[in-house]
């Protein structure tokens, strides 16, 4: 195995790789769009928390779903299995919805994120019917990236 001569390498490394987390079918074999709660096994919320790391440090947010310590009832992270990549016994996760019902306002999706390399497929238009079914009225919740503010508009186009 190579050794990185720069003893931070490996941790920078680590914050500039963007991976697609796998879940295997022996822990969410049949939900189209699996749902992780506080109440999931750790594995799936570990899932949830890689993909919410990637969403901060591409946006710059600061959500910070946390595995070990998940937020209370209010959150859901709805996650979207890869169409594109394939694999026998699992699933590869290329993104994921969080959606809080701690609005006065209603239901509200407080980050959404896309692979890199799933982007432009139209994911988030196929999961939105089962996002707005289980939540009614819920709506994208600003601020906005650029990419984030085209979507909110596809999204509202599509409502109509
Ligand atoms: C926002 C994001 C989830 C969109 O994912 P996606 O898979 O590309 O979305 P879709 O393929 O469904 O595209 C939705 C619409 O947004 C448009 N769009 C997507 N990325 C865009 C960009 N960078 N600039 C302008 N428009 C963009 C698409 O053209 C599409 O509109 P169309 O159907 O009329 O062509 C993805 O870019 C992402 O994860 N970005 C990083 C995180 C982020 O910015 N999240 C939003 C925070 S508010």
């Amino acid at each position: 195995m190579s050794r990185y001569l720069d003893p931070d390498a490996r941790f920078l490394m680590s914050r500039t790789v963007v991976r697609m987390p796998y879940l295997p079918d022996s822990l969410n074999s049949r939900d189209p769009w699996p749902h992780v709660t506080n109440r999931s096994p750790i594995r799936m919320r570990r899932i949830a928390e890689q993909l919410c790391a990637q969403f901060d440090r591409e946006t710059d947010m600061q959500v910070g779903y946390r595995a070990a310590t998940p937020p209370g009832g209010h959150v859901t992270v709805v996650l979207l299995p890869s169409t594109w990549y394939l694999i026998g016994r699992a699933r590869l996760i290329a993104g994921a919805v969080g959606v809080s019902t701690n609005f006065t306002e209603g239901p509200g999706a407080t980050w959404v994120y896309v692979h890199p390399n799933e982007r432009g497929r139209g994911l988030i238009q196929q999961a939105w019917p089962h996002i707005a079914g289980t939540w009614p009225g819920v709506q994208l919740v600003g601020p906005f990236t650029k990419a984030g503010a085209a979507l909110r508009d596809r999204l509202a186009g599509n409502a109509s």
